[in-house]
């Protein structure tokens, strides 16, 4: 697949478009949400990942969905930017969530290219901070610079971690 107009240049090969550009991934992003969050979006839970991910077609509006693709065009990666994601904390807004990578591309950076993707997007969009809940399981926010603002936040699958990533100049 050629890269369009407005694409972000990432390393080794990777870029990332945004889940409008490429709707027809929606059914692979299924699978893996599936794989992911049985709980939540496996047959016998409340979640309906397709409505989910088709509602992230947007690129100026929330929510927004990105796709990180490879030189060939495979996805291989997606996150979005959301107005909203843990039940329990509504007032905060908005979120970077929906983050997976394909399990045999792991370990390659991806993940963290597609967290600053989303951080730039908020950025473009006008928010001056962003939060998102991570369970223990992934560990991959503490590394990208984020702040730690709730622990032991119950989920579905093992308790959550919210960070915070403010975007806003510091005060002297
Ligand atoms: C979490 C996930 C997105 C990470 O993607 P990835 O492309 O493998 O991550 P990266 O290669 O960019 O790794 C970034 C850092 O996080 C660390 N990391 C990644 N996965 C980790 C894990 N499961 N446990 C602990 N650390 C992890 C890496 O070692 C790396 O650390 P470094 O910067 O010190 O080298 C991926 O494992 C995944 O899709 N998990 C299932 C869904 C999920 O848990 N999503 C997170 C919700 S917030």
């Amino acid at each position: 697949m050629p890269a369009r107009q407005g694409q972000r240049a990432v390393p080794d090969d990777f870029r990332i478009v945004h889940l409008a550009d490429v709707p027809e991934a929606i059914p692979i992003l299924v699978r893996w949400f599936v794989e992911e969050w049985e709980p939540y979006y496996g047959p016998d839970g409340p979640g309906d990942a397709e409505r989910d991910l088709t509602a992230c077609c947007n690129r100026d509006e929330l929510p927004v969905g990105l796709l990180a693709l490879d030189g060939e065009g495979k996805v291989v990666g997606t996150a979005a930017l959301k107005s909203e994601s843990v039940e329990t904390h509504r007032h905060l807004s908005p979120w970077l969530a929906a983050l997976v990578v394909a399990r045999d591309r792991r370990g390659e950076r991806i993940g963290s290219v597609l967290v600053t993707a989303v951080e730039d997007e908020a950025r473009r969009l006008g928010f001056d901070s962003l939060y998102v809940a991570e369970d223990s399981s992934s560990g991959i926010m503490p590394r990208q610079g984020w702040i730690p603002m709730k622990e032991g936040v119950p989920s579905l699958r093992d308790p959550m971690t919210i960070y915070r990533r403010d975007f806003s100049p510091r005060t002297p």
